[in-house]
């Protein structure tokens, strides 16, 4: 009986958008079929009359023709504009005019804009390197030999011609130490690339390298630098913290951390409870790395850096998700305008 009735109502949509001519018509389809008193909500009103297994059989049926119908009302409508539009009659001078759709950046590019500004503030200046890399710039040169476990760590894309991805953005601060001479002070943003996927890693993200080398640059100029990068993207009250850690391409390496913009500190799910959040690592220049560019080390110091774009993004705008940066939806694009 029921399922007559379902049958039939379909049947009844499919004939009625067919035939349908303007949109007035269309608005009074909505109302038979959608409306508080209209054809579908009828029959889910009275699934209650019915046994649970039917209940979920029909109920499930009965939610997707309503989307159905929905789609069927949305494309009707498009395409009545259009053909009304076409003819002379359907032009109505009375209209409001219909703004073009405007674009906007990527909050991924939004991010990188503002990281780039907040360091071309304090006189970097901003520089970009190939993301198809020789192991020499990408490993070697950055005092990561060959039987280096880091070369395992960064799970890398190799190239048939011998050449690979990038892993990371560090390879810039080669090209650029030999490109130039000190004192130089760089950022280098960019897209890297590891074989690496889930809610947490893409394959394909993004960093922002960043390196200054002077005569006296001392672990007090990384630490007033980073501080000063904190706060301008996370607010003036974001608090830091340095932590011992290691990098082949420095010596001493650190990561630091702010506090949980989420908790204020006080410990949640997105800090692990901890308060902390991991930002970036950074160390001194290792002199291995001066080596590998010829720069006197008796003369040269520098401190170099490193972040991932989409984590600061993450934690900035409290997504949970790195893959709905590349999902492209418009929703989600739309809602960083
Ligand atoms: N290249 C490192 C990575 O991808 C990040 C990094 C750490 C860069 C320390 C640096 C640095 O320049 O000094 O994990």
């Amino acid at each position: 009986m029921f399922e007559k009735e379902v049958e039939k109502l379909k049947e009844e949509i499919k004939q009625a958008f067919e035939k349908v001519k303007d949109l007035k018509e269309l608005q009074e389809l909505k109302v038979k079929f959608l409306g508080k008193k209209g054809q579908i909500t009828g029959l889910l009103k009275r699934l209650k009359e019915l046994s649970i297994e039917e209940k979920r059989r029909f109920g499930k049926e009965l939610n997707v023709l309503k989307d159905k119908v929905e789609e069927l009302l949305k494309a009707k409508e498009k395409e009545l504009i259009f053909k009304a539009e076409d003819r002379d009659e359907g032009l109505d001078l009375t209209l409001p005019g219909r703004r073009p759709g405007i674009g906007g950046l990527h909050p991924l590019s939004q991010v990188i804009d503002e990281l780039c500004e907040a360091f071309t503030r304090l006189g970097f200046e901003v520089v970009t390197g190939p993301e198809i890399e020789t192991e020499y710039y990408n490993f070697t040169a950055l005092n990561i030999p060959e039987w280096h476990p880091a070369r395992d760590m960064q799970a890398t894309f190799y190239l048939e011609n011998g050449s690979i991805l990038r892993t990371h953005t560090s390879p810039i601060q080669i090209r650029t130490m030999l490109q130039r001479t000190p004192p130089l002070r760089i950022v280098a943003p960019g897209k890297v690339y590891r074989c690496d996927a889930d809610v947490r890693h893409s394959p394909m993200f993004h960093q922002i390298e960043g390196l200054m080398v002077d005569k006296e640059v001392s672990f007090s100029d990384l630490k007033g630098v980073l501080t000063y990068f904190a706060k301008e993207i996370f607010g003036p009250k974001t608090r830091v913290r340095f932590r011992p850690s290691y990098f082949p391409f420095t010596e001493p390496s650190v990561e630091m951390d702010i506090g949980c913009v989420i908790c204020n500190g006080k410990g949640c799910r997105v800090c692990s409870h901890t308060g902390w959040l991991e930002i970036l690592g950074a160390g001194m220049v290792h002199p291995e790395v001066f080596r590998a560019v010829n720069y006197d080390t008796s003369i040269w110091q520098g401190f170099a850096f490193g972040l991932g774009i989409e984590r600061i993004a993450m934690i900035k705008y409290g997504i949970d998700d790195i893959r709905l940066f590349f999902d492209n939806h418009l929703y989600f694009l739309q809602s960083f305008r």
